[in-house]
């Protein structure tokens, strides 16, 4: 796409039309969701359908991808804070409808709790719809460089680069947290349909290694090229090294 804007309302378009058919069918639409600036234009307008347009969400259950840790949801930095600030404050879905992982665990229920996230997305039929967008360092969700193709919903240790990119809104790479939870590769794989979304000219050079290079650890996106329903939505800036 030539702009981004034009590109997010395609992709909330196909989400809408995911939903629409679920509610149709009377069955939940189950959606893996993303933070970070690259799905905010697409969740503003599913905001703006559901204001204008009637979309209902009442049908529709998240898991997000992952929280920080260790990070309390009142926390303007919070990925718990930024869904409710861009999608959930403004739409209709229950409220026990919406899974964030819980970045406030004590170190001990950590594990348990990961392994009942991942269990929970097969009990609802596994993920109908997954967001992504894509770090510097290749990852997804936050699945750094060394992630393993089978890794399911766990405690990460984050890269250098994803504390350096996340500095500016915490004032300060001292204050970045150096761990999170994330949903695997797995995890994520598992999911019938995937979109990862590219804006901006400096996710070019790690969007080429991912489409175009070998499958590696190194790059844990590349890990989508055998997906059998995986689309990348990218911006002239950020498709511009592919060949
Ligand atoms: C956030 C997430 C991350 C971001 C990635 C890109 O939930 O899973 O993988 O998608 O760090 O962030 P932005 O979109 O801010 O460039």
């Amino acid at each position: 796409f030539t702009d981004s804007n034009h590109a997010s309302i395609k992709v909330a378009e196909e989400i809408a039309a995911l939903i629409r058919k679920k509610q149709g069918q009377n069955k939940t639409c189950v959606l893996g969701l993303a933070t970070g600036s690259s799905p905010i234009r697409v969740y503003e307008e599913l905001v703006r359908q559901h204001k204008e347009e009637g979309l209902s969400f009442k049908n529709v259950v998240t898991f997000n991808l992952d929280e920080y840790l260790p990070m309390e949801k009142s926390n303007i930095q919070s990925y718990h804070y930024f869904m409710h600030e861009h999608l959930f404050n403004h739409i209709d879905i229950p409220s026990e409808n919406i899974h964030i992982p819980d970045g406030t665990l004590a170190p001990e229920a950590i594990v348990a709790y990961c392994l009942a996230y991942d269990k929970k997305i097969k009990e609802f039929g596994g993920l109908d719809f997954q967001l992504l967008g894509i770090g510097r360092t290749g990852h997804i969700g936050f699945n750094e460089p060394g992630s393993h193709y089978n890794s399911g919903t766990r405690v990460i240790t984050l890269d250098h680069i994803t504390r350096v990119d996340a500095a500016p809104s915490f004032l300060g790479i001292d204050n970045v947290p150096r761990k999170a939870i994330t949903m695997g590769i797995a995890t994520v794989r598992k999911s019938k349909r995937i979109v990862l979304l590219g804006w901006g000219q400096n996710k070019a050079d790690i969007l080429k290694q991912t489409i175009e290079g070998d499958i590696t650890s190194h790059v844990p996106a590349t890990y989508l090229q055998n997906h059998d329903n995986c689309t990348f939505v990218l911006d002239t800036g950020a498709g511009s090294e592919l060949t």
